[in-house]
C-alpha cells in the first residue's frame, strides 16, 4: 500500500467518540495489523471526561469486540497495538488539559504530530488556538478536520481564515472520506489510466450522469446535529459534489495534490448556479414518513427521538446539475441522495447516447443500452451494459453486461476509506483532501439552493419509508425521458 510513514504522534480529539471507536481507531489497527505504522507512532486519543489510560483501553477493546472480525480482534497484534495508545484528559476550553498534552509531547518535535479533530466543529477554532498558545504545533505539525466545515459560506470562512492563522494551508487535511473509497481511486485509473472511456467521456457521447447515494439507516441517534443539517449540507455539500468533481474533472498534469484539485475546483466553479425559481425547478427535498425497511417497521423522521415534531428538515434530494463547460454543457447531472431509502446502496451511472438509428426490430426499445455503472457500495466494481444478440436463429438483441468485481478481481479486501485517508495524513499526501478554495466553490453553490427553499416556505415532501425518495424526484428525470437507475 505504499512506504512506512515517518515516527509520529496523533492526537486524537473526540478520542472516545463514535468515529473514533468506529472507524478511526479500527482503521489504525488494520494498518498496524499489515506492518505499515512504524514502531515509533502513538496515539494519543483525548477526550472531555476523566479516564485512565487503562479504562480507555477497555473501551477500545469493547468497540473493537463489534467492530472487528473475530480473527482480527483474536490477533496477537492486538496487544502490540493497544503498546500505542494512551489517553489524555482535554477540555476545549480547558488550559490544564494542553498543558498536559504538551507534556506527552514534549520533546518529540522532530516526529509528525497530527491533530486529528473528531468533534463538533464549533470546537475547531479553540483546539488550534490553544495548541498554538500552548506551543504545541511543531514545524511538522499537520491538522486533520472532519466535516461539517462549517454551515453555510460565511461559517465556512470564518473557521478557515482562524486556522489558516496558525495552520499552512498544506498543514490542513479536510477530510472527505468519500474520496478515500476504493472506487473513487478506482474511478480515477479507470479515466486516466485507460484510453478506452476518456474520447466518450463528454457531450457528445454522454446522455447524462446520476450520482447516487441512498442509506437505509435513519438519523441514528445524532438527531440534534441533522436537525440542524439535513441532507444537502450533510451529504451534497460534500460527498456528492466530490464524486462530481472526479467524474467531470478535466485529466489533470499529475496526480499530484494540487494538480488534481486545481481540476476539481474548475468543475465547481462551473457549475450552473441554481438560485430563486431554477433552485425550486431542479431540486427535490423530501423528508421520511413511518414505513418498513426490509420488512421491520421504521417510525417517521419527526417522530424520532430528539427530532422537532414540526422540523422541515430534508432527509432527502435529488437536484438536476449543470456544468457550464465544453466538455459537459448541456449534460444533466442528476444527484440524488436520502435516508430511510429502499437499499443501502452508492453509485454513479453513466448513461451514453442512444444509436442515432436502429437497424434492429423494436423488440428492445427501452433506449439508452450502454450505460457504465461505478458502484462504490455495498459491492465494489465497475459493470457496462450493453446490447448483444441474444442466442438463437432471431437477430434479436438482449441488454447484457460485462461485470468487474474489485474484490473478486484482485482477491483482497480493499482497505476501508479511513485507511487509506490516515495513512495519505501520516505521509503527507494532500491529493484526497480538499482545499480551501474547493470548499468555499462547494457553498456558494449551495448557498442559494438552501436560500430558495427557505423563501418559499414549502415544507419538504414526504415519503415513505424504504421507498425510494418522493414522486416528484423520478419526476424530474422524467421531464427528460430519464430515470433513476434503480427503477430502471
Ligand atoms: C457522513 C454523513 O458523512 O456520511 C452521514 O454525515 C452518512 O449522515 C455517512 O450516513 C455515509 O457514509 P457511508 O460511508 O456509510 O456511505
Amino acid at each position: 500500500m505504499g512506504a512506512t510513514p515517518e515516527p509520529f504522534d496523533l492526537v486524537l480529539f473526540g478520542g472516545t467518540g463514535d468515529l473514533a471507536m468506529r472507524k478511526l481507531l479500527p482503521a489504525l489497527y488494520r494498518r498496524h495489523c499489515a506492518g505499515q505504522l512504524p514502531p515509533d507512532g502513538r496515539i494519543i486519543a483525548t477526550g472531555r471526561s476523566e479516564m485512565t489510560t487503562p479504562a480507555f483501553l477497555s473501551r477500545v477493546e469493547e468497540h473493537f469486540a463489534e467492530t472487528l472480525s473475530d480473527e482480527e480482534f483474536n490477533s496477537p497484534d492486538r496487544e502490540d497495538f493497544t503498546q500505542r495508545l494512551s489517553y489524555q484528559q482535554v477540555d476545549a476550553s480547558d488550559v490544564i488539559g494542553f498543558d498536559a498534552l504538551g507534556t506527552a509531547l514534549a520533546g518529540r518535535e522532530q516526529v509528525t504530530r497530527v491533530f486529528y479533530l473528531a468533534v463538533a466543529p464549533q470546537h475547531f477554532v479553540t483546539i488550534c488556538q490553544q495548541l498554538h498558545a500552548h506551543d504545541l504545533v511543531s514545524a511538522n505539525a499537520r491538522v486533520v478536520l472532519e466535516k461539517p466545515l462549517g454551515h453555510d459560506l460565511a461559517s465556512a470562512q470564518r473557521i478557515s481564515e482562524q486556522i489558516g492563522e496558525i495552520f499552512d494551508e498544506d498543514a490542513i487535511y479536510r477530510i472527505d472520506h468519500y474520496l478515500g473509497k476504493e472506487t473513487v481511486q478506482n474511478l480515477i485509473a479507470l479515466r486516466f489510466g485507460n484510453m478506452l472511456f476518456e474520447p466518450l467521456w463528454r457531450r457528445e457521447w454522454v446522455r447524462d450522469v446520476q450520482i447516487s447515494v441512498s442509506e437505509q439507516v435513519g438519523v441514528e441517534g445524532r438527531a440534534g446535529f441533522y436537525d440542524r443539517t439535513g441532507a444537502l449540507r450533510d451529504m451534497v455539500q460534500n460527498h456528492l459534489l466530490q464524486l462530481l468533481c472526479i467524474i467531470a474533472m478535466e485529466p489533470p498534469a499529475s496526480i499530484e495534490a494540487n494538480a488534481v484539485r486545481d481540476e476539481k475546483l474548475k468543475v465547481l466553479r462551473a457549475l450552473l448556479p441554481l438560485s430563486g425559481q431554477e433552485a425550486l425547478r431542479n431540486t427535490v427535498r423530501g423528508q421520511y414518513r413511518a414505513g418498513a425497511i426490509e420488512g421491520a417497521p421504521v417510525v417517521g423522521y419527526q417522530e424520532e427521538d430528539g427530532i422537532e415534531r414540526q422540523s422541515r428538515t430534508e432527509t432527502f434530494v435529488a437536484i438536476r446539475a449543470e456544468l457550464e463547460n465544453w466538455r459537459w454543457a448541456g449534460v444533466p447531472f442528476y444527484l440524488r441522495t436520502g435516508k430511510r431509502l429502499q437499499e443501502r446502496s452508492a453509485e454513479i451511472i453513466v448513461n451514453f447516447r442512444d444509436v442515432p438509428h436502429s437497424i434492429f426490430d423494436r423488440t428492445y426499445s427501452t433506449g439508452h443500452p450502454n450505460r457504465l455503472v461505478i458502484k462504490l457500495q455495498p459491492d465494489e466494481g465497475v459493470r457496462l451494459h450493453m446490447l448483444a444478440k441474444s442466442p438463437g436463429d432471431r437477430m434479436q438483441l438482449r441488454p447484457v453486461s460485462l461485470d468487474l468485481d474489485f474484490a473478486e478481481a484482485f482477491q483482497q479486501r480493499p482497505a476501508d476509506a479511513y485507511e487509506r485517508l490516515l495513512m495519505d495524513v501520516l505521509r503527507g499526501r494532500l491529493t484526497l483532501f480538499m482545499r480551501r478554495d474547493e470548499l468555499y466553490a462547494a457553498w456558494r453553490w449551495i448557498e442559494p439552493i438552501l436560500e430558495a427553499w427557505q423563501e418559499s416556505g414549502e415544507p419538504p415532501k414526504p415519503y415513505t419509508a424504504g421507498t425510494w425518495g418522493p414522486a416528484a424526484s423520478s419526476a424530474l428525470l422524467g421531464r427528460e425521458n430519464a430515470n433513476w437507475h434503480e427503477e430502471a
